[in-house]
């Protein structure tokens, strides 16, 4: 077992910001030492003067290599978790996905099957539940055993993943009984199939029409919706990739009135807007769902406040990446047939620091907190994860704030034709990277392996 030091940095948890040296033994962090304590025998230094030492970062929401139409989203475990792992991130938790049909347990053992001996960087699952009946129901103990503790429900994609409120409160009051949480994926699906529909009547067919069909009343209707009915089932909810303030404003409320209710947004509702969508069929490199918004309408300013007050709790990604060239072209003639999803894993850590440290959003600490702490509290692996103390896997991320490097498909490691952060100028540059005491990224090279990732059998929502 090696024996590594990182020295002379200073390392930045939730809670803390210390000077401290960090010894690791074997995949553990064995203990924080004092600035200018000794070294211990027999140890790798690695020398982090002038440098953060961070927890390596969780990004609770990923979609390696699933189908999306006509489409699968181009980055397998493999190369999905070496992209994730140069930006910083050390955990992921992605999803095993039931179709209408599918048996459950069938999905997660697919998933698994893919996931497992392929994955840089340890791993666990969300359960999609996407046909809600009684079979899938009597499947959902056999997957929790599992270690799944999370369930994704959706009011959005009728006919693919959508399920009705009777459908939605049948899983919720199965998640009530046990403590998992509810994952909601809150979109009013049907009234926006209606919206399509007419969209492609009268000739709006490209790109903005994505986003202009799936306007953020919509959205507002199902989290306030999907938040009454969690309420009555008494199950923890967690509203996944919000865009738009009115559904921060709901789970504001929800909040206030003492519901285990938590949000979470990603880089893509921050950074990015709806005018990306307006360039032609260019704009096809911007569609996802929930769609970007306009800045104008307060969305942005709404997410980055909540981020900070607390009234959102995580950032993580929903990466999904297409390639645009042969997969986003698939809905040239016709918005509805563009895959949803973009390529984003590599970058969330690295942008979050930048809105840390340039843009001043929030302290250090609260970045961490967002985008690596409390999303290891609430899918119940912290402290293992999530944070940098004695006993803590050693996951870690080294970052020289003083660094600057500049986004692009020329240079980024997530296997797609595009970078939706094309030319992004960010502060803060992640140097090296260590998952369970190994280290991963050094020196501008991957040393990491395909077979390191383990499988994370996750406990209950550590919030509640
Ligand atoms: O556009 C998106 N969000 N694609 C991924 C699937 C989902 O709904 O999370
Ligand atoms: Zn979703
Ligand atoms: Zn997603």
């Amino acid at each position: 077992m090696s024996r590594i030091l990182i020295k002379g940095g200073t390392v930045v948890t939730a809670t803390e910001t210390m000077r401290a040296d960090v010894l690791i033994d074997g995949e553990k962090v064995a203990a924080l030492l004092g600035d200018g304590a000794p070294i211990p025998d027999a140890v790798e230094v690695i020398d982090a003067a002038g440098r953060f030492v961070f927890p390596g970062s969780v990004d609770a929401h990923t979609h390696m290599e699933i189908p999306f139409g006509a489409a699968t989203s181009k980055d397998t475990f493999e190369t999905g978790t070496q992209a994730a792992a140069w930006g910083g991130t050390t955990t992921i938790i992605d999803f095993p996905i039931q179709m209408k049909g599918d048996s459950l347990m069938g999905s997660f053992e697919e998933t698994m099957d893919k996931a497992a001996g392929s994955s840089a960087i340890d791993f666990g699952f969300h359960q999609i539940v996407g046909d809600v009946n009684d079979q899938s129901l009597a499947e959902l103990d056999r997957v929790f055993d599992e270690g799944v503790t999370s369930y994704k429900l959706f009011t959005a994609y009728p006919g693919v993943y959508y399920s009705t409120d009777a459908e939605l409160m049948r899983v919720m009051q199965w998640a009530s009984g046990n403590g998992s949480t509810i994952l909601m994926h809150a979109e009013n699906g049907s009234a926006i199939d209606l919206l399509r529909e007419q969209a492609i009547a009268r000739g709006d067919t490209g790109p903005l029409a994505h986003a202009l069909t799936r306007p953020a009343e919509l959205e507002g209707e199902a989290a306030h919706r999907t938040i009454l009915l969690a309420e009555l089932a008494g199950a923890p909810l967690y509203i996944v990739h919000i865009s738009a303030k009115q559904v921060v404003e709901e789970i504001a409320a929800a909040r206030g009135r003492g519901s285990h209710v938590f949000g979470e947004t990603c880089p893509q509702y921050l950074f990015l807007e709806l005018s990306m969508l307006d360039q032609g069929f260019e704009g096809a490199k911007f569609v996802c769902s929930p769609p970007l918004r306009d800045p104008a309408d307060g969305h942005q300013d709404a997410l980055w406040r909540a981020l900070a007050n607390n009234d959102l709790q995580v950032v993580a990604t929903d990466h999904c990446p297409f390639d645009f060239e042969g997969q986003k072209t698939l809905g040239r003639d016709d918005f509805t047939k563009i895959p949803n999803g973009l390529p984003i894993v590599e970058h969330r850590f690295q942008l979050m620091l930048h809105a840390a440290l340039a843009d001043h959003r929030f302290s250090l600490n609260r970045m961490v907190d967002i985008s690596s702490t409390t999303p290891a509290k609430l899918f119940g692996i912290y402290p293992q994860k999530g944070t940098i103390a004695v006993g803590s896997d050693a996951d870690i991320a080294i970052v020289d704030p003083e660094a600057s490097h500049t986004l692009s498909a020329a240079t980024h490691h997530m296997n797609v034709d595009y970078s939706c952060f094309e030319g992004k100028e960010l502060t803060g540059k992640v140097e090296t990277v260590l998952s369970r005491g190994r280290v991963i990224v050094s020196n501008a090279q991957f040393l990491g392996s395909r077979t390191h990732g383990r499988y994370l059998k996750r406990g209950l929502n550590q919030l509640i």
